[in-house]
Protein backbone atom coordinates (compact mmCIF):
# COMPACT_ATOMS: atom_id res chain seq x y z
CA UNK A 1 0.00 0.00 0.00
CA UNK A 2 1.37 3.85 -0.82
CA UNK A 3 0.75 6.29 0.74
CA UNK A 4 -1.28 7.69 -2.13
CA UNK A 5 -3.33 4.47 -3.15
CA UNK A 6 -6.54 3.47 -1.07
CA UNK A 7 -6.85 0.45 -2.95
CA UNK A 8 -5.83 -1.90 -0.86
CA UNK A 9 -7.50 -0.51 1.98
CA UNK A 10 -10.70 -0.48 0.54
CA UNK A 11 -10.14 -3.97 -0.77
CA UNK A 12 -9.52 -5.15 3.07
CA UNK A 13 -12.64 -3.24 3.84
CA UNK A 14 -14.99 -5.00 1.19
CA UNK A 15 -14.05 -8.25 1.87
CA UNK A 16 -14.70 -7.49 5.71
CA UNK A 17 -18.37 -6.35 4.96
CA UNK A 18 -19.39 -8.68 2.36
CA UNK A 19 -19.66 -11.72 4.92
CA UNK A 20 -23.25 -11.81 6.25
CA UNK A 21 -24.12 -9.65 9.58
CA UNK A 22 -24.18 -12.81 11.23
CA UNK A 23 -20.55 -13.45 10.80
CA UNK A 24 -19.79 -9.54 11.14
CA UNK A 25 -15.62 -8.91 12.42
CA UNK A 26 -14.20 -5.82 13.54
CA UNK A 27 -12.61 -3.62 10.51
CA UNK A 28 -9.39 -3.86 9.09
CA UNK A 29 -6.37 -2.34 10.84
CA UNK A 30 -5.79 -0.31 7.60
CA UNK A 31 -9.25 2.07 7.76
CA UNK A 32 -7.69 3.33 10.91
CA UNK A 33 -4.21 3.71 9.75
CA UNK A 34 -4.27 4.81 6.10
CA UNK A 35 -3.16 8.04 4.96
CA UNK A 36 -4.66 7.66 1.47
CA UNK A 37 -7.75 6.28 3.10
CA UNK A 38 -8.68 8.62 5.22
CA UNK A 39 -7.88 11.16 1.95
CA UNK A 40 -10.60 9.14 -0.34
CA UNK A 41 -12.92 9.37 3.11
CA UNK A 42 -12.75 12.86 3.35
CA UNK A 43 -13.82 12.99 -1.03
CA UNK A 44 -15.59 10.74 -1.57
CA UNK A 45 -18.03 11.19 2.17
CA UNK A 46 -17.19 14.11 4.08
CA UNK A 47 -17.35 16.41 1.04
CA UNK A 48 -20.46 14.38 -0.50
CA UNK A 49 -22.98 14.06 2.37
CA UNK A 50 -25.11 15.56 4.60
CA UNK A 51 -23.34 16.47 7.85
CA UNK A 52 -24.78 17.99 11.06
CA UNK A 53 -23.47 21.17 11.87
CA UNK A 54 -25.80 21.08 15.35
CA UNK A 55 -29.49 21.83 16.45
CA UNK A 56 -31.83 24.26 14.58
CA UNK A 57 -32.42 25.92 18.03
CA UNK A 58 -29.05 27.08 18.73
CA UNK A 59 -29.57 29.77 15.73
CA UNK A 60 -32.43 30.65 17.11
CA UNK A 61 -32.25 34.60 16.28
CA UNK A 62 -31.89 36.43 12.48
CA UNK A 63 -28.22 37.10 12.56
CA UNK A 64 -26.89 33.89 14.60
CA UNK A 65 -24.30 31.90 12.98
CA UNK A 66 -21.90 29.20 13.48
CA UNK A 67 -18.61 28.46 10.95
CA UNK A 68 -17.52 25.38 10.01
CA UNK A 69 -15.11 23.27 7.80
CA UNK A 70 -16.28 20.46 5.36
CA UNK A 71 -13.17 18.97 3.33
CA UNK A 72 -11.04 22.19 3.83
CA UNK A 73 -14.20 24.47 3.10
CA UNK A 74 -14.54 27.45 5.34
CA UNK A 75 -18.61 27.82 5.98
CA UNK A 76 -21.10 29.49 7.38
CA UNK A 77 -24.70 28.59 8.78
CA UNK A 78 -27.03 31.35 9.99
CA UNK A 79 -30.29 32.15 10.23
CA UNK A 80 -31.26 35.04 7.98
CA UNK A 81 -33.53 38.25 8.63
CA UNK A 82 -36.59 35.89 7.48
CA UNK A 83 -35.76 33.20 9.71
CA UNK A 84 -34.23 30.73 7.07
CA UNK A 85 -31.27 28.61 7.77
CA UNK A 86 -28.64 29.73 5.14
CA UNK A 87 -25.63 28.26 4.14
CA UNK A 88 -22.59 30.14 2.06
CA UNK A 89 -18.85 29.84 1.54
CA UNK A 90 -17.05 31.97 4.97
CA UNK A 91 -14.10 33.19 2.00
CA UNK A 92 -14.01 36.78 1.05
CA UNK A 93 -14.54 37.38 -2.54
CA UNK A 94 -12.03 39.79 -2.37
CA UNK A 95 -8.62 38.19 -1.77
CA UNK A 96 -10.15 35.26 0.14
CA UNK A 97 -9.62 36.04 3.77
CA UNK A 98 -11.76 33.87 6.19
CA UNK A 99 -15.04 36.10 6.84
CA UNK A 100 -16.49 35.12 10.35
CA UNK A 101 -15.23 32.74 13.20
CA UNK A 102 -16.63 30.37 15.78
CA UNK A 103 -20.00 31.45 16.76
CA UNK A 104 -22.10 34.84 17.54
CA UNK A 105 -24.55 37.05 15.94
CA UNK A 106 -24.19 39.46 13.22
CA UNK A 107 -26.38 42.15 11.38
CA UNK A 108 -24.04 42.02 8.45
CA UNK A 109 -20.73 39.98 7.14
CA UNK A 110 -18.17 42.19 7.43
CA UNK A 111 -14.92 41.09 6.02
CA UNK A 112 -11.78 41.67 8.96
CA UNK A 113 -9.38 41.99 6.06
CA UNK A 114 -10.90 45.52 3.54
CA UNK A 115 -14.35 45.17 5.17
CA UNK A 116 -16.67 44.65 2.18
CA UNK A 117 -19.87 43.95 3.85
CA UNK A 118 -22.15 41.44 2.85
CA UNK A 119 -25.85 41.01 3.70
CA UNK A 120 -27.33 37.86 5.73
CA UNK A 121 -27.97 36.06 2.16
CA UNK A 122 -24.48 36.44 0.76
CA UNK A 123 -24.93 39.35 -1.39
CA UNK A 124 -22.15 41.88 -1.35
CA UNK A 125 -23.84 45.29 0.50
CA UNK A 126 -20.73 47.41 0.11
CA UNK A 127 -17.19 47.68 -0.54
CA UNK A 128 -15.00 50.71 0.14
CA UNK A 129 -13.81 52.55 -2.61
CA UNK A 130 -14.64 49.95 -5.07
CA UNK A 131 -16.46 52.35 -7.45
CA UNK A 132 -13.19 54.04 -8.23
CA UNK A 133 -12.61 50.15 -10.00
CA UNK A 134 -14.76 50.90 -13.45
CA UNK A 135 -15.04 46.70 -13.82
CA UNK A 136 -16.11 46.30 -10.79
CA UNK A 137 -20.11 45.59 -10.21
CA UNK A 138 -21.29 45.33 -6.51
CA UNK A 139 -24.65 43.20 -8.05
CA UNK A 140 -22.27 40.19 -9.57
CA UNK A 141 -20.31 39.61 -6.27
CA UNK A 142 -22.37 36.74 -4.12
CA UNK A 143 -20.60 34.38 -0.95
CA UNK A 144 -21.33 30.95 -2.61
CA UNK A 145 -24.57 29.42 -1.22
CA UNK A 146 -24.59 25.68 1.02
CA UNK A 147 -27.26 23.81 1.11
CA UNK A 148 -28.76 23.49 4.26
CA UNK A 149 -31.61 21.80 5.66
CA UNK A 150 -33.19 21.65 9.28
CA UNK A 151 -34.69 18.35 9.43
CA UNK A 152 -36.12 17.09 12.70
CA UNK A 153 -34.41 19.82 14.42
CA UNK A 154 -31.45 19.12 13.23
CA UNK A 155 -28.69 21.35 10.65
CA UNK A 156 -27.85 19.40 8.04
CA UNK A 157 -25.27 20.56 5.96
CA UNK A 158 -23.81 19.45 2.43
CA UNK A 159 -21.46 20.31 -0.24
CA UNK A 160 -22.80 18.51 -2.73
CA UNK A 161 -25.73 19.97 -4.74
CA UNK A 162 -26.95 16.59 -5.98
CA UNK A 163 -27.41 14.99 -2.53
CA UNK A 164 -31.18 13.47 -2.16
CA UNK A 165 -33.01 15.65 0.59
CA UNK A 166 -31.86 14.64 4.14
CA UNK A 167 -35.87 13.60 5.16
CA UNK A 168 -35.93 11.72 1.98
CA UNK A 169 -32.83 9.41 3.02
CA UNK A 170 -33.94 9.00 6.88
CA UNK A 171 -37.37 8.21 6.04
CA UNK A 172 -36.03 5.54 8.00
CA UNK A 173 -35.54 7.02 11.16
CA UNK A 174 -38.91 8.30 11.37
CA UNK A 175 -40.38 5.20 11.08
CA UNK A 176 -38.56 3.87 13.97
CA UNK A 177 -38.49 6.57 16.22
CA UNK A 178 -41.35 9.46 14.85
CA UNK A 179 -42.77 8.95 18.27
CA UNK A 180 -40.28 10.94 19.98
CA UNK A 181 -40.70 14.23 18.40
CA UNK A 182 -36.75 15.18 18.14
CA UNK A 183 -37.88 18.58 16.73
CA UNK A 184 -39.00 19.49 19.87
CA UNK A 185 -36.02 18.68 21.71
CA UNK A 186 -33.86 21.23 23.05
CA UNK A 187 -29.85 21.51 23.21
CA UNK A 188 -29.01 22.95 26.38
CA UNK A 189 -25.23 22.24 26.43
CA UNK A 190 -22.73 21.60 23.89
CA UNK A 191 -18.45 21.68 23.91
CA UNK A 192 -16.16 20.92 21.48
CA UNK A 193 -13.37 18.19 21.91
CA UNK A 194 -10.46 17.07 19.51
CA UNK A 195 -9.91 13.50 19.71
CA UNK A 196 -6.38 11.74 19.11
CA UNK A 197 -7.62 9.23 17.46
CA UNK A 198 -9.62 8.31 13.85
CA UNK A 199 -13.33 9.58 13.76
CA UNK A 200 -14.20 5.84 13.01
CA UNK A 201 -13.00 4.81 16.69
CA UNK A 202 -15.49 7.15 18.36
CA UNK A 203 -18.29 6.38 15.88
CA UNK A 204 -17.77 2.53 16.29
CA UNK A 205 -17.62 3.25 19.89
CA UNK A 206 -21.08 4.85 19.44
CA UNK A 207 -22.37 1.99 17.57
CA UNK A 208 -21.46 -0.77 20.47
CA UNK A 209 -23.47 -1.14 23.68
CA UNK A 210 -21.93 -3.91 24.67
CA UNK A 211 -19.52 -1.50 26.84
CA UNK A 212 -22.07 -0.12 28.57
CA UNK A 213 -22.14 -2.25 31.93
CA UNK A 214 -18.29 -2.13 32.26
CA UNK A 215 -17.06 1.46 31.11
CA UNK A 216 -20.28 3.12 32.37
CA UNK A 217 -21.17 0.86 35.45
CA UNK A 218 -20.69 4.24 38.08
CA UNK A 219 -23.73 5.90 35.91
CA UNK A 220 -25.81 4.25 33.12
CA UNK A 221 -24.27 0.90 33.21
CA UNK A 222 -26.30 -0.46 35.63
CA UNK A 223 -29.42 0.54 33.31
CA UNK A 224 -27.73 -1.24 30.58
CA UNK A 225 -29.09 -4.88 30.32
CA UNK A 226 -27.54 -6.86 27.51
CA UNK A 227 -29.71 -9.09 27.41
CA UNK A 228 -32.26 -6.64 26.44
CA UNK A 229 -30.38 -4.83 23.54
CA UNK A 230 -31.93 -5.12 20.60
CA UNK A 231 -29.31 -4.45 17.52
CA UNK A 232 -30.95 -5.30 13.92
CA UNK A 233 -28.70 -5.02 10.76
CA UNK A 234 -28.91 -1.57 9.29
CA UNK A 235 -30.24 0.87 6.45
CA UNK A 236 -28.56 2.39 3.91
CA UNK A 237 -28.26 5.59 5.23
CA UNK A 238 -28.13 4.72 9.20
CA UNK A 239 -27.70 1.82 11.65
CA UNK A 240 -29.36 1.78 15.20
CA UNK A 241 -29.61 -0.42 18.09
CA UNK A 242 -32.24 -0.07 21.25
CA UNK A 243 -32.40 -1.11 24.92
CA UNK A 244 -34.96 -1.49 26.96
CA UNK A 245 -33.86 0.18 29.90
CA UNK A 246 -34.85 -0.71 33.55
CA UNK A 247 -35.70 1.95 35.90
CA UNK A 248 -32.28 2.87 37.14
CA UNK A 249 -31.86 6.48 35.04
CA UNK A 250 -35.48 7.33 35.71
CA UNK A 251 -34.55 10.67 33.61
CA UNK A 252 -34.00 8.03 30.34
CA UNK A 253 -37.54 7.30 30.09
CA UNK A 254 -41.03 9.10 29.86
CA UNK A 255 -42.11 11.72 32.07
CA UNK A 256 -45.06 10.28 34.30
CA UNK A 257 -46.93 13.31 32.81
CA UNK A 258 -46.42 11.49 29.53
CA UNK A 259 -49.65 9.83 28.50
CA UNK A 260 -48.45 9.79 25.01
CA UNK A 261 -46.06 6.38 24.90
CA UNK A 262 -47.15 3.26 26.01
CA UNK A 263 -45.20 -0.42 27.08
CA UNK A 264 -41.66 -0.18 26.41
CA UNK A 265 -41.85 2.88 24.38
CA UNK A 266 -41.63 4.42 27.69
CA UNK A 267 -38.27 2.84 28.43
CA UNK A 268 -36.49 2.64 24.96
CA UNK A 269 -33.09 4.32 24.45
CA UNK A 270 -32.58 4.23 20.57
CA UNK A 271 -28.84 4.65 19.31
CA UNK A 272 -28.95 6.17 15.56
CA UNK A 273 -26.01 6.08 13.34
CA UNK A 274 -26.76 8.51 10.88
CA UNK A 275 -23.66 8.28 8.15
CA UNK A 276 -21.41 9.58 7.88
CA UNK A 277 -21.32 11.42 11.73
CA UNK A 278 -24.09 11.87 13.51
CA UNK A 279 -24.30 10.17 16.54
CA UNK A 280 -28.18 9.85 18.26
CA UNK A 281 -28.92 8.54 21.97
CA UNK A 282 -32.54 9.30 22.04
CA UNK A 283 -34.60 8.60 24.89
CA UNK A 284 -38.01 9.67 25.72
CA UNK A 285 -36.64 11.64 28.64
CA UNK A 286 -33.13 13.35 26.82
CA UNK A 287 -30.76 13.23 24.04
CA UNK A 288 -27.27 13.26 23.44
CA UNK A 289 -25.26 13.77 20.13
CA UNK A 290 -22.00 13.66 18.47
CA UNK A 291 -21.02 15.32 15.13
CA UNK A 292 -17.62 14.00 14.52
CA UNK A 293 -15.40 15.72 11.92
CA UNK A 294 -11.99 14.05 11.01
CA UNK A 295 -8.99 15.70 11.69
CA UNK A 296 -5.71 16.45 9.92
S1 LIG B 1 -10.31 40.12 1.64
FE1 LIG B 1 -12.27 40.62 2.36
S2 LIG B 1 -12.44 42.73 2.01
FE2 LIG B 1 -10.51 42.24 1.21
FE1 LIG C 1 -19.55 4.95 26.17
Amino acid sequence: MTQHDPSLAIAELRANVSVPFERAHAMPKSVYTSPAFAKAEEEHIFAKDWLCAGRADALGKPGDYLTMTISGEPVIILRDREGVLRGMSNVCRHRMSTLLEGRGNVRSIVCPYHAWTYNLDGSLRGAPAMARNEDFCREDVKLPPVRVEDWQGWIMVTLNPDAPPVAEQLAGVDRLVGHLPMDTYREVFREEFRWDTNWKVLAENFMESYHLPVCHAGTIGGASDLNKMECPEGEAAFNYHWIVKNDMVPLALAHPTNTVLQGDDRRITWLLAIYPALLITLTPGYFWYLSLTPGR
